[in-house]
């Protein structure tokens, strides 16, 4: 652990309290000034605290900010694989994450932003990125996977995304398939995984996993073109201590089990089970064309079945079409 770890858990331990700057120094160890110095790093993560002279400091309740300590304070399995960063505002945490993989840099780099200018989803769409209450983050993976395994990777995110907002409300996640995470009727996540082909033929170089969250309610809402469509995880008066960092952490430990083991797919059991298309009308659009159908059942490669009301079967993969529900949703 880091000083600024060690002195953010002596902080939380005693939230509300002021601790002095000697009794912190005694505690850690270290000098009052490298106490000064990991409290000012702190701050510049986005942690509220109050300095009085005096008394001391002493960490501010209801600190909802992500920052990088915050995250490593609740990481579990994953502690050891992930470096998360967290960013006040960038374009685009995958793009940031690119940059650094083309540099050379190692899996398990994690980029967060408390906001983006320029939030990308799948079939170059914008993903609405607003400051302060959103999970904007993006992992550097260097699988072993061949190119057309890659979808395992977004599967895998889905599943563990779900699992964690379910654990975490305690109400049922769904998947639209293929990588769209559902509650209440609305979409609370979007994933968008983009990847580099190594030299050797078919193989990934790496992938670049972006994860968005709509983790609490925008304080102005949702712009009209999403309303009725998109939706939070939590309410706004929801807000509290490491609400997010929390739930950042839950989602990386999840997807690092499932991730580990990809190859098993051990995320599928969840991912199938919380098919919200099934049986229900979609329309199956390729290219230009849109041909209604039933969507069914999916299989162990993540394939959907699509039954066509002209009698015909289709195992459909994403990549090659886009499936609307017939009922509304994207
Ligand atoms: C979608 O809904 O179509 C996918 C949305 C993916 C959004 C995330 S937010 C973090 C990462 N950075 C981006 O620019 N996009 C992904």
């Amino acid at each position: 652990m880091t000083t600024k770890e060690r002195l953010l858990e002596l902080l939380t331990a005693r939230t509300g309290e002021f601790i002095s700057g000697q009794d912190v120094a005694t505690a850690l160890g270290i000098s009052r000034a490298a106490v000064w110095k990991a409290i000012r790093s702190l701050e510049q993560d986005g942690c509220q605290i109050n300095a009085v002279t005096g008394k001391g400091y002493c960490l501010v309740d209801c600190n909802d900010r992500v920052y990088a300590a915050g995250i490593r304070k609740f990481l579990r399995c994953g502690s050891n694989f992930y470096y998360p960063q967290v960013f006040p505002v960038l374009p685009s945490t995958n793009d940031t994450v690119k940059a650094l993989a083309a540099e050379g840099a190692p899996e398990g780099v994690v980029v967060l932003a408390e906001a983006q200018t320029a939030g990308k989803g799948r079939m170059r769409r914008q993903f609405f990125s607003p400051d302060g209450t959103g999970i904007y983050m993006s992992i550097l993976l260097r699988p072993k996977l061949a190119a057309e395994d890659a979808l395992f990777i977004t599967t895998a995110a889905a599943a563990a995304v779900a699992d964690a907002i379910e654990a975490a409300t305690g109400e049922n996640a769904g998947i639209k398939w293929v990588n769209d995470v559902y509650l209440r009727g609305l979409k609370v996540c979007g994933i968008l995984t983009e990847g580099a082909l190594g030299l050797e033929e078919g193989n990934l170089e790496y992938a670049v996993l972006g994860i968005g969250i709509n983790a609490i309610a925008p304080q102005n809402g949702f712009p009209e073109e999403i309303q009725g469509i998109a939706g939070a995880v939590f309410p706004q008066d929801a807000r509290c201590a490491d609400l997010r960092n929390r739930q950042i952490a839950d989602v990386l430990d999840r997807f690092y089990l499932y991730y580990m083991r990809v190859s098993e797919k051990t995320f599928l059991p969840s991912y199938r089970s919380r098919s919200i298309l099934r049986d229900k009308a979609v329309n199956v659009i390729r290219g230009g064309t849109v041909r209604p159908a039933v969507a069914r059942e999916i299989d162990e490669e993540c394939r959907l079945r699509v039954d066509y009301i002209d009698g015909a079967l289709e195992w459909i993969s994403s990549g090659e079409v886009s499936v609307r529900s017939a009922e509304g949703y994207q």
